[in-house]
């Protein structure tokens, strides 16, 4: 790094309710004396550690006062450390506040941290054990500036590919996003951190966030928008969920009983707390609703408000009693009656970078390569480097824009791997400027980005400001033209017939350089896939009419129904720019040998499969193989394939390996509204395997039998 000031390169959006930084107030309870056994102190039954959480709660409901129950519902300033949520501590009674920062891409608590990947990297990885040590990195950062709380993972579907916070989310399809959400949940909470999985629910659009209504069919609810949360509950018990600003099918998500009580709390199985995500709450009716806390910027719950008769009929003090019982739970689960939560201590930051580095490395999709054009080798002596990202670090903004610890940049570390190279770099103001440095160049290599930003959405699905322009341009003057994307989602490439190759790379975070030059020279092999279709056009897109986005009259229909993403592209045959799970190598992979332990089950059986994969390269490599199912066509009309399993496997040159793998019958099943349950049907289901949603060479039926 050459350690002079650079002007950040970062998308600063104007509505964004989530800077409500507290200011440092007195200091914490000390919950060291309650540490000291597993007995019960004098007068306080619930310290007894030999009880579980559920028998605390119990004890110590009994003994708060009506307004302390109250207290504990609404957020509130005076945090001992800087945070952006805090639950005031009752210390009366020894229960400690709770400290809660944003966000999903690391710790945003006004202090700096390390600037992870983007959240939707991890997706792109098609790797549990990646989202796994992001949230391991995310929860142990947490820790150590004193937050007991993360807003994150943000979980909800890419319904449309100009969602401003698209970057943050992980995939339009639920299973991918409910995986990989589970596991960044476990990696956080594994470091003693709550997890908040966020946004609860379909808040798929950033326009008109706060009022719109999603007019979603119940089966679509289920299948689609409510399975990521459902999948992230049950593989990662999180601790608690944050209710969104929009509407669903027009009842505010906040005040949604369907939404919270019926589907959150008893099919998915939900059994932490609720907290709103800042002026997302309505009423404090909410709160019978399924709400336990309203965050800052909400005031709804108060001591009047629950008081005076607490007055929608369902709000009783039984609800109250529930929701105040269903935090404590979590508090005692977490430990955090004996130990001190806000305690700090020094980020590592070797670590985080290093973790940093890892996902990129992980989760980079390599879309394009023609003639081997990637890697470069040490042959490339003249590198013409362009535009601005180069130079600079990309994030999205709003809630996961992170104050990073530190940062590096592609043009440094292309410098440093390519010592003996000339290297130039125009920043791509100039097109014509940029397109004369690249001309004689042996490779150019062109960073590009979009600007995606909490608080609004994209405004069209181009590179923003004259970078299109500027592609073509470069490419003209340069057959050797290599496109670096630094996006948060998908961007139209106009370009791309004349460039040799594009590697995307999501917003890259602190290591986003060392990690981009490791990848174009081959030092580590690309291996990311996509976990959202990439269109070939502006209306190429399954919610294409005003209605459906961003809505009218105050309503987005989901018309669309279960046809999201690349289930839309596949039952319209709509030819994608690049399909969903798509993503190159530098070496190449075959399937074979796919075999179904059995042919055919009944309904509550796994369908377990196993194939074999080989690395025809020289490179060693890792390859995200993916199993589609198609479901037996009848009434309910299903896409034709849905991603029911991943695995990834690493393979040196020439070797192959063996893959088992089960697809459970969730994945089979659809949402029966007559029923309003899941179920799986008799009939025949295809089984396909390959490396892409448009790329199955190994298929196979199950017959379900009743
Ligand atoms: C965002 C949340 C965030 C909160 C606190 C809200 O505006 O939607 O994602 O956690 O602010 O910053």
């Amino acid at each position: 790094m050459s350690g002079s000031p650079r002007p950040l390169l970062r998308v600063v959006t104007a509505l964004v309710f989530c800077a409500a930084l507290t200011v440092p107030g007195p200091l914490p309870y000390s919950q060291a004396s309650a540490a000291a056994s597993s007995s019960a102190e004098p007068d306080r039954p619930w310290t007894d550690r030999s009880l579980t959480p559920e028998e605390r709660a119990d004890l110590l409901l009994d003994a708060m006062t009506r307004r302390e129950k109250v207290r504990m519902l609404h957020g509130s300033l005076g945090s001992p450390v800087p945070s952006t949520g805090y639950i005031a501590p009752i210390r009366r009674l020894g229960v400690p506040g709770v400290t809660m920062t944003d966000g999903p891409a690391g710790v945003r608590n006004g202090q700096k941290a390390t600037a992870l990947p983007a959240p939707v990297s991890q997706a792109a990885s098609f790797d549990t054990d990646v989202a796994r040590e992001y949230g391991e990195t995310l929860g142990r950062e947490a820790r150590a500036r004193g937050q007991m709380q993360v807003f994150g993972p943000g979980t909800n579907i890419q319904r449309v590919p100009v969602n401003g916070r698209n970057f943050e989310y992980f995939s339009e399809d639920p299973y991918l996003s409910g995986t990989i959400a589970g596991a960044d949940t476990r990696g956080i909470q594994s470091q003693g951190v709550i997890a908040t999985v966020k946004h609860y629910m379909a808040n798929n659009q950033e326009t008109d966030r706060m009022t719109v209504s999603a007019e979603i069919d119940e089966r679509t609810l289920h299948e689609i928008y409510g399975t990521p949360f459902d999948l992230a509950v049950r593989e990662g018990s999180p601790g608690s969920v944050m209710c969104s600003y929009n509407r669903v099918n027009s009842v505010y998500a906040c005040s949604n009983s369907h939404a919270l009580r019926t589907m959150l709390r008893s099919r998915f199985g939900f059994d932490g707390y609720v907290v709103s995500d800042y002026p997302s709450t309505h009423g404090s009716c909410d709160l019978a609703a399924g709400l336990n806390v309203e965050l800052p910027l909400s005031f709804h719950v108060s001591g009047l408000s629950v008081r005076s008769p607490l007055r929608c009929g369902e709000l009783t003090q039984d609800v109250v009693d529930q929701r105040v019982r269903e935090i404590l739970v979590v508090l005692f689960r977490f430990g955090f009656f004996e130990r001190d939560g806000t305690a700090t201590s020094p980020i590592d930051k070797a670590a985080g970078n290093a973790a940093a580095q890892r996902v990129v490395e992980k989760s980079a999709v390599l879309l394009k390569n023609e003639d081997d054009a990637l890697p470069l080798t040490d042959s490339a002596s003249r590198i013409a480097v362009v535009g601005s990202a180069a130079d600079d670090s990309v994030q999205g903004g709003g809630s996961s824009q992170v104050d990073p610890l530190s940062e590096d940049t592609t043009l440094d570390a292309v410098k440093k791997r390519a010592p003996l190279a000339h290297v130039t770099h125009d920043d791509g103001r100039n097109v014509r400027a940029a397109a004369d440095s690249a001309k004689s160049a042996d490779v150019a290599l062109v960073f590009a980005h979009d600007q995606e930003g909490e608080g609004g959405d994209r405004s069209g699905l181009s590179l923003p400001s004259n970078q299109d322009e500027l592609i073509s341009k470069v490419a003209a003057a340069n057959p050797e033209t290599v496109v670096v994307l630094q996006t948060g989602g998908p961007v139209l490439m106009p370009w791309l017939p004349r460039v040799k190759s594009v590697l995307e790379t999501w917003y890259p975070g602190a290591r986003g350089g060392a990690a981009t030059a490791r990848l174009l020279w081959g030092d580590v092999n690309p291996s990311g896939k996509l976990p959202q279709t990439f269109p070939a056009g502006e209306k190429e897109v399954p919610a294409h009419t005003k209605a459906q986005y961003p809505g009218v009259g105050g309503t987005a229909y989901y018309t669309e129904g279960v046809d999201v993403g690349y289930r839309w592209y596949d039952k319209t045959g709509t030819e994608p720019l690049f399909p969903f799970g798509h993503g190159l190598s530098y070496s190449s992979f075959t399937y074979s040998d796919l075999r179904m332990e059995k042919g055919s089950g009944g309904p509550r059986d796994p369908v377990s499969l196993s194939f074999t994969v080989t690395n025809t390269g020289k490179r060693a490599g890792s390859e995200a193989a993916q199993v589609y199912v198609s479901k037996p066509d009848t009434e309910a009309d299903s896409p034709p394939r849905e991603l029911a399993g991943y695995r990834k496997v690493s393979l040196k040159g020439g070797e192959s390996k063996q893959m088992r793998l089960s697809v459970d019958p969730r994945q089979l099943s659809y949402w029966d509204t007559s029923s309003d349950a899941f179920r799986v049907r008799e009939g025949e289901y295809g089984i396909g395997v390959g490396p892409s949603s448009r790329a199955l060479p190994l298929s196979a039926s199950y017959q379900v039998e009743e």
